[in-house]
């Protein structure tokens, strides 16, 4: 591993226990050692994401599986993280000290300084910020992995295309709005009242605010439905597209589908035994992946939209505000 001096400890939020956000404390750490294929990142920006909250919660209990059984196996969360890179692995060719990247932590980014694959990471552009940076790496990728899933790939000519994009002011809804009518869909966004102007703003033609209209009377005519909350039951959505129209059920949490495992399961055996056209899909980060989300911040065909910026020793309301599913946009933590 190549170093220059670097601190021995570093300051980062920290859990011992599964609970709700309160769980999180500040607290001194030794320096993350990355593997040999691995860097070492100063954070400049942190987002959080759904998924943290997964593994501060221990729930769904799927994720005890490689978060740790009773308690956590590592201290520190978050996936998202931009910064600079301090130190890098015997093995990584691509990256040297001094590049601004961009991606997915290894070791939680919660903290000052974070690991991270060298292969999931990507070059934040000059003219992009690190706040900006962190906030698109998970959820702008999943916006693009799902549009992708969905049928329309990127550079996909979508005019005459209706998406519907349930969550539209959330991290990934407020993306896939952005993605969809840069590619020329007529695009209806779902959100409450206090978002329907910002979901406006993002591009949407149309936007339903739940709390005051059921989405099940929304015409059967949209060719894509990207459901972001899961409150809405797939076989309603289902009645909802066209003859060709695919649902995306994209969400961790409880609904009338049942938590996240049940609704993978019933979307792959309705999909199978009752050809209903339901798509699921995984996001993983990749270099090449984060470069193509790069490049959109760069032109500006994507701006993520923030919900708040604080700092690393208010991690825990960060936190808590991610878990409270009412986050317009993305939450990031500067350390
Ligand atoms: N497939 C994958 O690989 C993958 C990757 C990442 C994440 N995910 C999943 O994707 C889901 C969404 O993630 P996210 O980061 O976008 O979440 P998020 O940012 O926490 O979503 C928050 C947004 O959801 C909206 N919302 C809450 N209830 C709603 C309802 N009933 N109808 C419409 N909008 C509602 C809120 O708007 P209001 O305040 O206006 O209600 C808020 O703006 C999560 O469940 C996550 O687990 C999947």
């Amino acid at each position: 591993m190549t170093t220059r001096t670097l601190p021995t400890t570093m300051k980062a939020i920290v859990q011992t226990r599964y609970g709700e956000a309160d769980v999180l404390t500040s607290a001194s750490l030794p320096l993350p050692a990355p593997e040999p294929d691995h860097v070492l990142i100063r954070v400049e920006a942190a987002a959080l994401n759904p998924a943290d909250v997964f593994y501060v919660r221990g729930v769904p209990r799927m994720v005890r599986l490689d978060g740790g059984l009773r308690r956590p196996k590592s201290s520190v969360r978050g996936h998202d993280v931009a910064g600079e890179v301090v130190a890098v692995g015997d093995r990584v060719q691509h990256w040297r000290r001094g590049d601004r990247v961009f991606g997915e932590a290894a070791s939680g980014s919660l903290a000052e300084y974070a690991t991270a694959a060298a292969d999931r990471i990507a070059r934040i552009p000059a003219s992009v910020g690190a706040v900006d940076a962190a906030a698109s790496a998970m959820a702008a990728l999943a916006a693009r992995d799902g549009l992708d899933a969905a049928g329309m790939p990127a550079g996909t000519d979508a005019s005459g295309m209706r998406v519907l994009v349930i969550g539209a002011s959330g991290g990934i809804g407020s993306f896939a709005v952005q993605m969809a009518k840069s590619a020329g869909a007529h695009v209806t966004g779902v959100c409450s009242t206090r978002n329907v102007d910002t979901v406006r703003a993002l591009g949407a033609d149309a936007v339903l605010d739940y709390t005051r209209e059921a989405v099940t009377d929304l015409p059967a005519w949209f060719d894509v439905i990207f459901d972001n909350v899961g409150a809405v039951p797939m076989e309603s959505l289902h009645a909802l597209t066209t003859p060709t129209g695919v649902v995306l059920p994209n969400s961790g949490l409880d609904g009338p589908d049942g938590g996240a495992l049940m609704r993978v399961v019933r979307t792959h055996a309705r999909r199978l035994l009752l050809r209903r056209r339901y798509r699921g899909f995984v996001s993983t980060p990749s270099t090449a992946k984060l470069e193509a989300i790069a490049r959109l911040l760069a032109d500006g065909a994507v701006t993520p939209l923030i919900d708040e910026v604080l700092p690393l020793a208010r991690g825990s309301e960060a936190m808590a505000r991610v878990a409270s599913g009412h986050a317009r946009g993305k939450v990031v933590v500067t350390p």
